[in-house]
């Protein structure tokens, strides 16, 4: 029996210029079930115009979005969260003042099951998505106190809540400490095998080189390459576009 195969993601002639600056010029790509996307480039390739473009915060000028086939591409952050599309800021977003437990249950981060799902299980989910990203023991400390690295670990936990089926990850090891990432990539293999897709932005080639199953390039807003860690690595205009000669 012949599966028909169904892009979970797809962007199509996607482009976004800000004022004279094309931010996107007709990126396209299409990802399948399983598979690990790591977006990599140069400073201002367009790598998170392109993550805000799907999670609704900047629109598409011209061009298409899909999510499990359906377009999105002029759907606003709170309905493409809700449709399964979960992402992190490069820059963490917490709320400093309030606590980790407290970031967890502001609104706009959950999916309450078509508003059934009470309270207390709201807080209990939230806890145990602190706990397998190491941090519940902050669970009651102000967020504003946490480490930077602890920071994207919250935002993580955070995204989660959601209960997405794509996770759209901006530097998730910027500035972080080594051991923080092992854990970020252990997390993130553990929710690969409970089959929630991921597209992940670094500028950390050997730790995404080794992570993703397939890398896309961009430079200048289009897209240089697109292949296997493997090709990727050897291909000249890559090396060009991140040398800047
Ligand atoms: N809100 C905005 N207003 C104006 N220009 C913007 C805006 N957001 C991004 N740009 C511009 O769009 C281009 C792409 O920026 P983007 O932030 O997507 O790059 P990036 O690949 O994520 O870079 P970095 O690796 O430094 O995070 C840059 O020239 C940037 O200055
Ligand atoms: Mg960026």
């Amino acid at each position: 029996m012949v599966s028909e195969s169904q892009s979970v993601f797809e962007v199509k002639d996607g482009s976004i210029a800000f004022g004279g600056n094309q931010a996107l010029d007709e990126v396209s790509f299409a990802m399948e079930k399983g598979q690990l996307i790591g977006l990599i480039g140069p400073n201002g390739s367009g790598k998170t115009t392109l993550l805000n473009a799907t999670s609704g915060i900047y629109p598409l000028n011209s061009g298409a979005i899909s999510f499990e086939g359906n377009r999105i591409e002029k759907e606003p952050p709170h309905r493409i969260a809700r449709a399964g599309v979960a992402r992190t800021f490069q820059i963490a977003r917490i709320f400093p003042h309030m606590t980790t437990l407290e970031n967890m249950l502001a609104p706009g981060f959950a999916v309450r099951d078509g508003g059934k799902e009470t309270r207390v299980t709201l807080i209990r989910r939230a806890k145990e998505y602190l706990d397998f990203l190491d941090i519940a023991d902050f669970a009651d400390e102000q967020a504003g106190d946490l480490s930077g690295g602890q920071h994207m670990l919250l935002q993580f936990a955070r995204a989660l809540m959601l209960k997405p089926r794509l996770m759209l990850l901006d530097e998730p090891f910027g500035g972080i400490h080594p051991l923080l990432i092992e854990r970020i990539l252990e997390r993130i293999r553990d929710l690969r095998d409970q089959g929630i897709d991921f597209i992940v932005v670094s500028h950390d080639l050997p730790t995404i080189m080794g992570l993703a199953t397939r890398i896309v390039v961009l430079a200048n807003g289009k897209v240089i390459a697109d292949g296997t860690p493997g090709e990727v690595r050897e291909d000249p205009g890559v090396i060009e576009a991140y040398l800047g000669v």
